[in-house]
């Protein structure tokens, strides 16, 4: 008998052009916490596709041992039955339909067609009780936030009887509150005996909850620890077994030389869209210079997006305000408008707004550049393939080819596919929110290194991040923003950890 709850064996796993996993083995041992970390692109996501059945037995070689009992699944339903249940990097609910009902949706209670609703809904309300989920089963998912929506889900493989419970990048978009709340729940189902995987970039999380570490580098399996024993490793650790080398600096900081105002913003309101009385965005003014990186900090809801996504024409109702460029008033009604004016906007939220998913690398890098790549209005492909192809070279994307679709890109590949096409429209601002969220710390480094390029040919960034130390430790300048107001101003070599937070939370400095 093994001692094992899953073994995962010799799985080779090959996609046109790419070997995505290597032989790679995995072993778990039951009631654990199981971290599997690796770089993007290392495999992680797709080795839980063959653990599922999403890419079913036949289109992988290896084997799967569940209680000891070689499995082959051939769909997804084939691994729940065994008590498998993942959770994706992407949610999969259904926005328009209530709690209850993706709760049961496909394992309904009672016949088919004939759902008994006062039973399921007393059977949501236990779930969503034991996850301490205060919400109704009738509420809509749409309604609910991330958070909210993420325990949903857990709710839903517990309703399956899930036994391994496999979390690919659960907080990835969640605060810090509602991560918090996210671990202690996996602690609490880790201690009635339910498995759990879990996949994630915050090292920070992984230290703080798992029992044992799996490694996975270019889809190898480099090693598996036990956090609990003399192997224990720490953060150091885990990213040099992760990047294969050692890495010191986290933050490539450059004094950059800030010069004139480029943008400078007054008096800007907003009305919040879900409240006519309420302004989301209150009368914020602050200047950008050229060759500098200004950093906003805040906390979850405190207006950061909507500021910046108001600024570049794609959100609310302006009530006051007004905006130069270089001197000049912009009159911006869209996101057009913004990217002819010369700003740039790279999302939080890639899947929605930042890609097209199933255009490939070179038409995604490019797309919102054509129009300077077409002065003719002939797309310069030539030109084009070359851009595209300096992109996937200096970020590191990770990719056969630059035809690859980048739906079929690991997820912080395709973050960094994003970047890269706003790169290319040589924007005099560019505004970037969560840039690293979701990417490993090798590539985080690449990105701010090509953040230091950009300030040093007189690019002007304004960064949205909720990673403190990524604010300390790139921006040139921080500005605070709490309930819609700005609430201070810092130059990076007084900004601290604690003067921020106190910021951030309607502090004021002394
Ligand atoms: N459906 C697919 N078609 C082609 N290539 C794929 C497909 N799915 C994954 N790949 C490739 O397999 C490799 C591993 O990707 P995977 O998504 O498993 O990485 P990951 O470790 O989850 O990364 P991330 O941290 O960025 O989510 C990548 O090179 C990716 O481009
Ligand atoms: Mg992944």
């Amino acid at each position: 008998m093994s001692d094992h709850i899953l073994e995962m064996k010799n799985i080779v796993k090959e996609f046109p052009g790419v070997r995505a996993l290597d032989n790679v083995s995995f072993q778990v041992k039951p009631g654990e916490i199981h971290a599997l970390v690796g770089e993007n692109g290392a495999g992680k996501s797709t080795l839980i596709k063959v653990l599922s059945g999403v890419h079913p037995n036949g289109s992988y070689q290896g084997q799967i041992h569940v209680d000891g009992q070689e499995q082959r699944f051939l769909h997804i339903k084939d691994s729940e039955n065994v008590g498998i249940a993942v959770i994706y990097q992407e949610l999969g609910l259904v926005p328009q339909m209530s709690v209850v009902e993706n709760l049961f949706l496909g394992a309904e209670k009672g016949r088919a067609y004939r759902i008994d609703w006062d039973v399921a809904n007393t059977e949501a309300l236990k779930y969503l009780k034991e996850l301490r989920l205060d919400v109704s089963p009738k509420a809509l998912i749409r309604n609910l936030g991330i958070g909210k929506q993420q325990l949903v889900e857990i709710a839903k493989a517990l309703a399956k009887k899930a036994r391994i419970l496999v979390l690919d990048e659960p907080t990835a978009a969640l605060n810090e509150q509602d991560s918090a709340n996210l671990l202690s729940i996996l602690r609490e189902l880790r201690d009635r005996g339910v498995t759990c995987i879990y996949i994630s970039h915050k090292l920070g999380e992984v230290l703080e909850i798992a029992d044992t570490v799996t490694v996975l580098r270019d889809g190898k399996t480099i090693g598996t620890r036990d956090m609990h024993g003399p192997e224990r490793l720490d953060e150091a650790g885990i990213v040099s077994l992760m990047v294969g080398r050692e890495l010191t600096e986290r933050f490539p900081r450059v004094e950059h030389t800030p010069g004139e105002v480029v943008l400078q913003v007054r008096d800007w309101s907003v009305q919040d869209p879900e409240n006519s009385e309420k302004r989301i965005v209150d009368n914020v003014s602050f200047d950008v210079r050229k060759g500098e990186i200004l950093g906003v900090a805040g906390l979850m809801g405190a207006g950061r997006t909507e500021l910046m996504m108001s600024l570049f024409g794609a959100y609310g109702k302006r009530l006051s305000g007004t905006m130069l460029l270089n001197g000049q008033q912009l009159n911006i009604r869209s996101p057009l408008d913004a990217i002819r004016a010369g700003l740039a906007y790279v999302t939080e939220d890639r899947k929605g707004k930042g890609l097209v998913l199933g255009m490939d690398v070179r038409e995604n890098t490019s797309l919102a550049a054509l129009k300077y790549l077409s002065r003719f209005s002939i797309i310069n492909r030539l030109e084009e393939i070359r851009r595209a192809e300096e992109y996937v070279k200096s970020l590191r994307i990770k990719t056969p080819s630059i035809e690859q679709k980048v739906k079929n890109l690991s997820g912080g590949n395709q973050q960094k596919v994003v970047l890269g096409k706003w790169m290319l429209t040589n924007p005099k601002v560019l505004i970037l929110d969560e840039p690293t969220r979701g990417i490993d710390i090798g590539a985080k480094f690449e990105i701010y290194n090509i953040m230091n390029d950009l300030v040093e040919k007189g690019v002007c960034i304004v960064m949205i991040s909720s990673e403190l130390p990524e604010v300390l430790g790139m921006s040139d300048r921080v500005i605070v923003i709490h309930q819609g107001r700005l609430n201070g101003e810092l130059h990076w070599s007084e900004a601290t950890q604690e003067k921020t937070m106190l910021l951030a939370t309607g502090g004021t400095e002394k």
